[in-house]
């Protein structure tokens, strides 16, 4: 386990706006910084930072907290793995407590164990470039020859592996790295054996290739693309790294890292097919261009771009044989609500080759004139292909309006179908009852899946919380913590606090907090308080589950919006001057649950009773619950409201 000292560490470190900065443009507002939110698709800016609380906070989607769940959410990364991240981004040294070292979970030490690899791998390939006889005269002079500068070399971490079956073998065991994780990184293989031979050995797989790290957003290195330098071998151009526990094709595009703060300040993303696309167009200018890298786009990678940009411009090679995968892509980035913009190069040319011939302002003039939106795209490659008279014609529309329902904003469908319409000198009413007509078929065979499914396989309920815990309890609880939150370090009265009172009152009635979670959460800030006579707001935006619920609530009660209450049901209320209102009555109606379920319990005692004797001490015991619950309901002014 990562030591408390190493996570205050990086909490003192790791400046909110700064971390957030890396992903969102922010600016000054109000009294913190806001932008648009990266979570969700926004328009007008309602995510907001506040480098004061150390959180941040939208008012759009509801997401929020302090600086590690900003890293986990965005980079989808788990608890230790955010620490580590950041840790690492602030240079800060993890210590962990050595008894729970062996807990850290088999998954986590493995991952760990293969980022080290390939970064180790990384490196040795890049030394080869420089340091080694062969990696200069073959490897540097082929980058050399395809008019990459030592910039780009570096920015994008390119390498060379020898001609040799055992080089890398030998440096990485020798520097300790484990064969099985090795090979699980596809960096060796092993060999085949005959029967005589007892011990498992292996081979390099990077031999005489020029190597191109593939990142992951966050810049750790996942694996490789290795090109080949000879066409007459019989092995692949390119060999990629298989997928492991660090390495997810689908959900990984080439050239990310190197572009996520130019695509944001451009606003607009280049697609292309190949590595060396990536790094001629970045280092000619054009540095918002990622790769898919030979596979077809997939659902993960649309999202994965999302996050940075909403529009999108495709750029094909001439020659692309895989025109229609192409197309199926423009759906899919339709369907995930981006905007889509094509552009196909000339016959026998790709991004690459394009922009040597041009340089990089002569392919963005070139891009912006040639770049079609996706009804332009597919109307003329389908008319080409299906001819331009009416059966032509109508089947062309009909293939346009299928791509186009995919689209979820319905404004945005409307439309391309009027664009279609007039393109295609069609009837516009013609086509959005097409477009209806498909819609519905398509979610009726949806529905229909989605029963078949449902009779298929038992579902069970979804349960809300932990079995015996009541929604209520829950809601309770929350507010207790919320106003815990809030008010923690005002005054109660002239000897004690918010916090004192409230953790003096749970004693009182003995109240156990039915949530497990919350029950845990409670009894760390009672030892934090015990501890150090007092608590603050930061112990709680700090704090590893209650991070999220404290961005809530002091983004209110700071103002860092200017709409709150409207969607929240909130309990507490940002009015200081009533704080302690706030908080007597959040606790009475903790108690006041608590008591109507004794009540109940009673009630059925006495219906229960057998003897006259039962009966008379149940009733005692009910009136009393009554007497308790009239004192409570009085306190909060809700006497009628609730029945007898
Ligand atoms: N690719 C692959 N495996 C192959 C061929 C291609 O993974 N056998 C992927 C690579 O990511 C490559 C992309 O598809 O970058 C595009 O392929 P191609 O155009 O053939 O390669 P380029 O990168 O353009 O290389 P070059 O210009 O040197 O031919
Ligand atoms: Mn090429």
């Amino acid at each position: 386990m990562i030591r408390q000292s190493t996570i205050d560490q990086i909490f003192s470190a790791a400046a909110v706006e700064e971390v957030v900065g890396d992903y969102v443009k922010l600016k000054r507002s109000g009294s913190g910084m806001g932008g648009l939110c990266p979570f969700h698709n926004e328009k007008t800016p309602s995510f907001k930072v506040s480098p004061n609380l150390g959180i941040y906070k939208c008012f759009g989607c509801g997401r929020g907290g302090n600086v590690i769940d900003f890293v986990m959410e965005i980079e989808k990364m788990n608890y230790p793995e955010a620490l580590r991240h950041l840790a690492s981004k602030y240079h800060i040294e993890i210590e962990e407590d050595q008894a729970n070292k062996e807990e850290l979970s088999e998954q986590v030490k493995l991952r760990e164990g293969l980022y080290a690899a390939l970064e180790f791998a990384r490196n040795y390939f890049y030394k080869n470039l420089h340091d080694d006889e062969e990696g200069r005269t073959v490897g540097y002079s082929y980058f050399k020859e395809r008019g990459l500068t030592d910039q780009t070399i570096e920015s994008f971490g390119l390498g060379y592996g020898k001609n040799s079956w055992e080089a890398f073998h030998k440096v990485a065991t020798e520097a300790g790295y484990a064969e099985d994780v090795l090979e699980k990184a596809g960096l060796i293989k092993e060999r085949n054996r005959t029967e005589e031979e007892a011990d498992v050995s292996y081979y390099d797989v990077y031999r005489e290739r020029v190597m191109f790290p593939i990142h992951n957003v966050g810049g750790k290195v996942v694996g490789f693309g290795g090109r080949q330098l000879r066409s007459d071998k019989k092995s692949p151009k390119y060999i990629n790294s298989p997928e492991n526990e660090v390495y997810h094709k689908s959900s990984v595009l080439y050239g990310l890292y190197q572009a996520k703060k130019a695509i944001r300040t451009q606003e607009t993303v280049y697609l292309v097919e190949g590595y060396l696309d990536v790094l001629m167009l970045a280092q000619s200018g054009i540095e918002n261009v990622v790769a898919t890298s030979g596979t077809a786009l997939t659902p993960d990678q649309v999202k994965l771009v999302k996050r940075f940009s909403e529009n999108v411009t495709m750029l094909f090679d001439g020659d692309s044989a895989g025109i229609k995968a192409a197309m199926r892509g423009v759906d899919l980035l339709l369907e995930g609500g981006l905007n889509v913009k094509i552009v196909v190069f000339p016959e026998g040319e790709d991004p690459d080759s394009y922009c040597r011939k041009l340089g990089g302002t002569g392919l963005t003039e070139f891009i912006e004139a040639e770049q079609k939106d996706f009804v332009r795209f597919k109307t003329e490659i389908l008319l080409k292909e299906k001819g331009d008279d009416s059966v032509g014609l109508s089947e062309t529309a009909r293939e346009v309006v299928e791509t186009i329902v995919k689209i979820p904003d319905p404004l945005k469908r409307n439309a391309f179908i009027k664009q279609t319409a007039n393109i295609l000198q069609f009837d516009e009413a013609l086509l959005m009852a097409e477009a209806k007509r498909i819609k519905n078929a398509a979610t009726k065979a949806f529905n229909r899946q989605a029963s078949a499914r449902d009779q298929a396989t038992f579902i069970e309920p979804v349960p809300t919380l932990t079995p015996d815990l009541t929604q209520e309890a829950h809601n309770k609880e929350q507010a207790i913590l919320e106003s815990l939150i809030l008010y923690c370090d005002e005054s109660y009265d002239e000897e004690i606090d918010v916090a004192g009172f409230i953790f003096s009152e749970l004693e009182e009635d003995a109240y156990v907090f039915e949530d497990p979670e919350f029950a845990e959460c409670i009894e760390q800030a009672k030892e934090y308080y015990t501890f150090n006579d007092s608590l603050d707001e930061s112990f709680f935006t700090k704090h590893r589950v209650l991070g999220k619920m404290a961005a809530d609530v002091l983004s209110v009660k700071y103002k860092l919006s200017p709409v709150w209450l409207e969607t929240h049901e909130i309990y507490v209320t940002p009015d200081s001057e009533n704080y302690l209102q706030v908080v007597i009555d959040n606790l009475n109606y903790l108690k006041l649950y608590k008591i109507s379920q004794v009540y109940a319990k009673e009630m059925k005692k006495l219906q229960e009773a057998e003897t006259e004797e039962d009966s008379k001490i149940a009733q005692a015991r009910v009136f009393k619950i009554l007497e308790i619950r009239k004192t409570i309901t009085a306190k909060l002014g809700i006497e009628g409201a609730i029945p007898e």
